[in-house]
């Protein structure tokens, strides 16, 4: 029997491995997906979709089926602390952007806005469109081990329905198989940190909660009970999976024990205790238990195998980063490799995945562990950390309502702790901030601008080289459209304004030495592109003369500031210095 064989092999079928198989079909890359189970995620894990994974998938064609199923911005963020969800309100935080000081960030930030979709949802509709758009997908098919050489990499695959052990040979292989990656073990990546620091359980159920939360819809609600602060994510969690009817509660556990047998009854009785009414029907639909971690790869590449997702950061749901960074790394990866398999690129170009993305993922793992540490400042305010004795906590949390000093210095602490908490419910710059740093960005000598506010809340928009494209709206056949629209698909897009015309020649005569496919725009009065509040001008950095040339996955490749003697050679030159080609 002849040996499978394909471009690129995708191990694991979660945001990761699902949005590399579909960007890899949009590129027309031949590879096969093999995954462990007989479908996708069967618990709602994820579920905040960031600004910034929207773009992306906008890019790959699917955010209408995304916000067709997604519950939207709007219905995201009056979250709630409480002492249950029909108990005392300790004090609420607008997240996920809908402060109204904060909308305007977010609105003017990207074309797309965040919403709520539980990983069970998202994973189908990724997996759906890449086997529709050519992906061969594998179900009930576990990778064993890999061997590689100066060609390729041979994948040792089971059939778990029928037993049969069978190898795959690919180019190469993206190891996209979740936190306990075999891969990353087999291939010896380099990791730091630690993993099960803490215990926390997922309970799903369903239950009919509209009545106690319409009134401030989000889809968080904290609550504090006394054991609340043992392990965990740092709190109980009602969360929302679909309005109003489906819910995930988590609970920490001490780690350090055994693990809990969660039985039925036990999952309903916690149910019971953070919705705060034992009347209420509750249908258990699972539990499960997982730990929380901090480690992250510092390399996610060894030879021909790149892995990406939780196989490279692990850490805890806060500022709920981690399918959103999976989806990220292997949109990063993805049109690198279709670029090298059709020859547009040389190798070298692969070596820019993990000088761009390690990075990001040491900052997700840091930030997501220094926002469980931030809850304790709440605890602090509450004198949850005065006593070990449930009922004592229960009375000094009761007792920020008196009128004394004491109680006043406790409401100004709180104000403070749960202010602090913006760092994981807007931190912005987190979520669309990220300036890559690699052979893949060609610098134009200017220094790297400087943060004006804080660069974890808040996005500032460059197109320093590096950064991500800014997102302007355009005008184009009487619609809007995003300067977002016009990059990705693939391919380099080069903006101009109308005294850099010079720049669409260049651009041609370049795409043509180099063979790849450079979209050129003059944006400007009267042209197809129209500057319609000017905000291009304002956001370009360069002058209306000079280029912006954004890579395939809409971050500035390289930029020049005025228009050159020799557009096309200098054109012609980053490019081939980008795609590492002679
Ligand atoms: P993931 O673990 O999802 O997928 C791994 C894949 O590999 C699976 O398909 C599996 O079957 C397969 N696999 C494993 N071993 C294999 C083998 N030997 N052979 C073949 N296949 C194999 N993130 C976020 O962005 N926003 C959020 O709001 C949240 N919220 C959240 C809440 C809770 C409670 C949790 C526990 C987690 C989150 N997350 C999150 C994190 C998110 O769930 C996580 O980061 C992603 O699932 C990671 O995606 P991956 O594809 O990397 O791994």
């Amino acid at each position: 029997m002849s040996t499978l064989t394909t471009d690129v092999l995708v191990i694991g079928s979660g945001p990761a491995g699902a949005s590399a198989a579909l960007a890899l079909a949009t590129h027309g890359v031949d590879h096969i997906v093999i995954t462990k189970y007989r479908w996708t995620a069967n618990t709602p894990r994820a579920h905040i979709t960031n600004q910034r994974t929207v773009e992306i998938l906008r890019d790959l064609g699917i955010e209408d089926d995304v916000r067709a199923q997604g519950t939207p911005q709007d219905l995201m963020g009056d979250t709630v602390f409480c002492t249950s969800l029909t108990g005392d309100e300790i004090g609420r935080v607008r997240t996920w952007g809908t402060h109204p000081a904060r909308r305007a960030d977010y609105t003017l930030a990207s074309p797309s806005s965040n919403c709520d979709l539980p990983q069970t949802l998202l994973e189908p509709i990724l997996v759906g469109h890449a086997a529709e758009r050519g992906s061969r997908v594998r179900f009930d098919t576990e990778y064993l081990g890999l061997e590689q050489d100066d060609e390729g990499v041979t994948v040792t695959v089971r059939d778990r329905l029928s037993g049969h052990t069978y190898p795959i040979r690919a180019k190469y292989v993206i190891g996209a198989d979740g936190g306990r990656s075999q891969v990353a073990k087999d291939v010896g990546l380099p990791f730091e940190g630690q993993m099960d620091l803490a215990g926390s359980m997922n309970i799903v159920f369903h239950a009919d909660l509209s009545r106690l939360v319409e009134h401030r819809p989000s889809v968080l609600y904290w609550v504090l009970q006394p054991g609340s602060d043992i392990g965990g994510i740092g709190m109980g969690l009602v969360r929302m999976v679909r309005p109003w009817d489906e819910w995930l509660i988590v609970w920490g556990y001490d780690i350090s024990g055994p693990p809990p047998a969660v039985d039925d009854a036990m999952a309903t009785k916690i149910v019971h205790d953070l919705i705060g009414d034992d009347t209420i029907p509750v249908t258990i639909r699972s539990t499960s238990l997982w730990g929380n971690n901090k480690m992250y790869a510092t390399r996610y590449r060894a030879g021909r195998v790149f892995c990406a997702g939780d196989a490279v950061h692990r850490h805890p749901p806060s500022n709920g980063l981690g399918s959103n960074t999976s989806i990220q790394d292997s949109y990063n990866l993805a049109w690198k490799l279709a670029m090298v398999l059709s020859g547009a690129a040389g190798p070298g170009l692969l070596d820019s995945y993990d000088a761009e993305r390690a990075p990001v993922g040491k900052q997700i793992v840091l930030r997501a562990n220094k926002s469980i540490e931030e809850f304790g400042p709440i605890f602090e305010a509450l004198g949850f950390t005065e006593s070990d004795d449930p009922a004592e906590k229960v009375a000094n949390m009761r007792a920020r309502t008196e009128n004394t000093a004491k109680a006043a210095d406790q409401r100004v602490a709180l104000r403070k702790a749960l202010e602090l908490k913006d760092y994981e419910f807007n931190a912005h710059g987190v979520e669309l901030g990220q300036r890559y740093r690699s052979g893949a960005v060609i610098g134009d000598g200017t220094p790297e601008p400087e943060y004006t506010r804080d660069p974890e809340l808040y996005y500032h928009p460059t197109t320093w080289p590096g950064a991500r494209l800014p997102h302007c709206w355009l005008g184009h056949g009487g619609q809007k459209v995003s300067t977002h629209d016009l990059a990705g698909k693939g391919r380099f897009a080069l903006f101009t304004g109308i005294s850099g015309e010079e720049w669409v020649a260049a651009a041609e005569i370049a795409a043509k030495q180099l063979d790849i496919e450079i979209a050129a725009f003059v944006i400007g009065a009267g042209r197809d592109h129209i500057d319609l509040y000017d905000d291009w001008a304002r956001l370009r950095e360069v002058e209306e003369s000079g280029c912006v040339l954004v890579r395939p996955d809409a971050h500035v490749g390289w930029r020049a500031l005025t228009l050159p003697n020799d557009p096309a050679g200098d054109l012609t030159a980053a490019l081939a210095a980008l795609l590492d080609r002679p």
